[in-house]
């Protein structure tokens, strides 16, 4: 069954690619490999060239600068259907008047393809998708996430060699945007297809991503593994875009190996950085990497804010160094209230020095 949907993964190469619309300049000179198989995950603020990115690796958008080749070929002056590439959108707009079984059909039918095949690879990928027995529904019949799965089929019964997504989830509850953004993850993953995910959801992109690239402004800020871009994000932008971060004054005092020396407030720690200059610096630091305890001698600060979730508590602390957010998953002393003196401690692994930007 698999063979039937089994795609060729292929390279996608974007060189010094830009698109102006008029004035605007949407997409501005950016260069990237996507290695067959991976999924790369485009990430930045509304506005930023996501959709467009997509739109010209697709076809559907000239580039005004710059090549794109999809595997060896170069595709920049190609059609769409010359591509074997298949677009997602954020409105999956089955077709309601046809059969979930047509919808998933209809490409295949376009091409006039014999019927007996249409029917087994349109079974075939409805199988995959978890939609067996579903064939003769209508779409207005079907759950968010079961027209989703339609159209998940509906782009892989092409069999395309690259699949792209843009905020395919985002009509979807958060509950259910969970769960699909795993079953596409896995899909992706037993096909061994490359795709581009477009999101603007940070968690989304760090549950399913083998790389992420970071967009402002139509650039290129960041390109790393979700890890990487969560433990040493290249600036400020990326920190605060990706994940939690209290950004805090400190002092460093020197570098030795890739380490620095860091003073903040009363606490001296060794921490992984770039490198950097000694002297004032501003620290990252990820509030699930700070303790927060009544006694010790850590920084000094008085709990202005507690919210329980269940599984953490949040703090903000107020501090000689302004407010402090920590996410406490332990909870060791209960669940502290406003007023508390407290003590912080930042373990290494969550403080990161940020070169100034
Ligand atoms: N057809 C168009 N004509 C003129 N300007 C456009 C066109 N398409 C996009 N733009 C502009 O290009 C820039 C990038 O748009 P794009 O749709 O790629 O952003 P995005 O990152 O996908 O944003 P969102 O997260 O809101 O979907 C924006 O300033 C947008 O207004
Ligand atoms: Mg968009």
């Amino acid at each position: 069954m698999m063979e039937a949907v089994k795609s060729q993964a292929a390279r996608v190469t974007l060189e010094h690619v830009s698109k102006r619309f008029g004035k605007t300049v949407a997409v501005d000179d950016v260069s990237l490999q996507i290695e067959p198989g991976s999924l790369v995950t485009l990430l930045g603020p509304s506005g930023c060239g996501k959709t467009t990115i997509l739109r010209m690796v697709a076809g559907l958008e000239t580039t005004t600068n710059g090549r794109v080749f999809i595997g060896d070929a170069e595709v920049t002056h190609l059609p769409p259907n010359a591509r074997d590439v298949t677009m997602m959108f954020q409105s999956y707009a089955l077709f309601p008047h046809l059969s979930v079984f047509e919808n998933v059909a209809y490409g295949l039918r376009v091409l006039r393809r014999p019927e007996a095949e249409l029917r087994k690879a349109a079974e075939d990928v409805l199988a995959l998708v978890g939609m067996v027995g579903m064939g003769e529904r209508s779409p207005n019949a079907l759950s968010g996430g079961q027209q989703q799965r339609v159209a998940l089929a509906r782009s892989l019964v092409m069999q395309p060699k690259v699949l792209l997504f843009d905020e395919p989830l985002s009509n979807l509850d958060a509950k259910l945007r969970k769960r699909m953004r795993e079953e596409i993850r896995l899909l992706q993953q037993r096909l061994g297809i490359t795709a581009i995910y477009v999101t603007h959801d940070q968690a989304e992109a760090l549950a399913i991503s083998d790389k992420i690239v970071v967009i402002e402004k139509g650039r290129i800020v960041q390109i790393g593994s979700p890890l990487e871009l969560y433990r040493s994000p290249g600036n400020r932008f990326v920190a605060e875009f990706i994940g939690e971060a209290n950004f805090l004054p400190a002092r460093l005092e020197g570098m030795e190996d890739g380490h620095a020396r860091v003073v903040i407030g009363p606490q001296r720690l060794t921490v992984d950085s770039p490198p950097l200059q000694a002297g004032a610096v501003t620290v990252l630091a990820r509030p699930e990497a700070i303790r927060i305890r009544t006694q010790g001698d850590g920084l000094f600060g008085t709990i202005q804010k507690v919210s329980y979730l269940g599984s953490s508590a949040d703090y903000t602390v107020e501090t000689e160094l302004g407010p402090v957010l920590i996410t406490d998953y332990e909870m060791q002393g209960g669940v502290l209230p406003a007023g508390t003196a407290v003590r912080l401690e930042f373990l290494p692994h969550g403080v990161y020095p940020l070169p100034v930007t």
